[in-house]
């Protein structure tokens, strides 16, 4: 497994995997990489002949300062991780070399990033559009790898991809879990002990609000999975939605034909957890 700092050797790499007829899966990741990554590359793995992973974390998709400092940053661990792997190639680029300098361009995903995320994290999915748009630019692979975990974000890469006309095709893979349900995040490093072991009840209260479907309005779930979740002491609802898993409109009546999707943002103590499940 070769790691890279700089994008001219990143190109080059590739260049020779293409010539040589091999096919490119890519795996974008922020690092401090956890086995929900590592089912990203295995999906990779069986998906195209070489693989490549990025370890990046992006300054500009950060709209709290806060969680940019204390994000966890473990290279030499994640190296370590990705060796047992069938990741061939790893670009850990410096920001100086993604940010040569201030990248001012603004995307527009209309109401994909007005709702939910976009709503509490002003201006977290252009910076994600911003340095998804350079990777893809600069590894220019078959294929792509994202998260159901980050559902809105997987929504939105989509679009990006459609909206620049690139010929990358974007796989959503499934949210791994802890045993207890918990999805995993490089973001549970952060919860103390009493948190980690409140931290399930967001999913357990999911997975039980898909069977109150059978016998509750939408809007009956909605307000049943925020008042379950807040009983708890050590967790705090930021949003619940359940919207279709294209356009991210509001679901009003379980009849609608769309796909429906439940997507929640919960403060556990300092830390923001995501996670989402999908309504049969
Ligand atoms: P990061 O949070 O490191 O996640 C990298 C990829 O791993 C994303 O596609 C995410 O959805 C996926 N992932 C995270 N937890 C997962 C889990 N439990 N199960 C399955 N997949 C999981 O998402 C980002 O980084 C960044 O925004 C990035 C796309 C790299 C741009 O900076």
């Amino acid at each position: 497994m070769l790691v890279v700092k700089e994008i001219k050797e990143l190109q080059e790499r590739i260049e020779r995997e293409k010539e040589e007829g091999r096919t490119v899966g890519f795996v974008p990741t922020m690092g401090a990489l956890h086995p929900g990554h590592l089912s990203l590359v295995e999906k990779a793995e069986q998906q195209a002949d070489f693989v490549v992973v990025s370890i990046f974390v992006n300054p500009t998709q950060f709209n709290d300062k806060k969680d940019l400092t204390n994000y966890p940053r473990t290279l030499d661990l994640d190296l370590e991780l990705l060796t047992g792997t069938a990741c061939q190639l790893v670009f850990a680029p410096e920001v100086a070399t993604m940010y040569p300098q201030e990248d001012t361009r603004q995307f527009n995903f209309g109401k994909l990033e007005q709702v939910m995320e976009g709503q509490f994290r002003p201006g977290h999915f252009n910076g994600v559009a911003q340095v998804v748009s350079k990777l893809f630019d600069m590894t220019k692979p078959h294929k792509a790898f994202f998260g159901q975990k980050d559902f809105q974000q997987l929504v939105i890469i989509k679009n990006l991809a459609k909206q620049l006309n690139l010929p990358i095709e974007i796989v959503a893979c499934p949210t791994m879990r802890e045993e207890d349900g918990l999805a995993m995040s490089s973001r549970n490093q952060r919860l103390t002990d009493e948190q980690r072991k409140n931290a399930p009840h967001i999913y357990q209260t999911l997975t039980e609000a898909r069977n109150k479907a059978h016998e509750m309005s939408v809007k009956e779930v909605k307000a049943w999975v925020v008042e379950t979740i807040d009983q708890n002491e050590f967790l705090q609802t930021e949003y619940f939605e359940i919207t279709d898993d294209e356009y991210l409109n509001t679901v009003e009546s379980w009849n609608s034909p769309l796909n429906k999707v439940g997507c929640i943002a919960v403060h556990c103590g300092e830390v923001r957890l995501i996670d989402n499940i999908v309504f049969e």
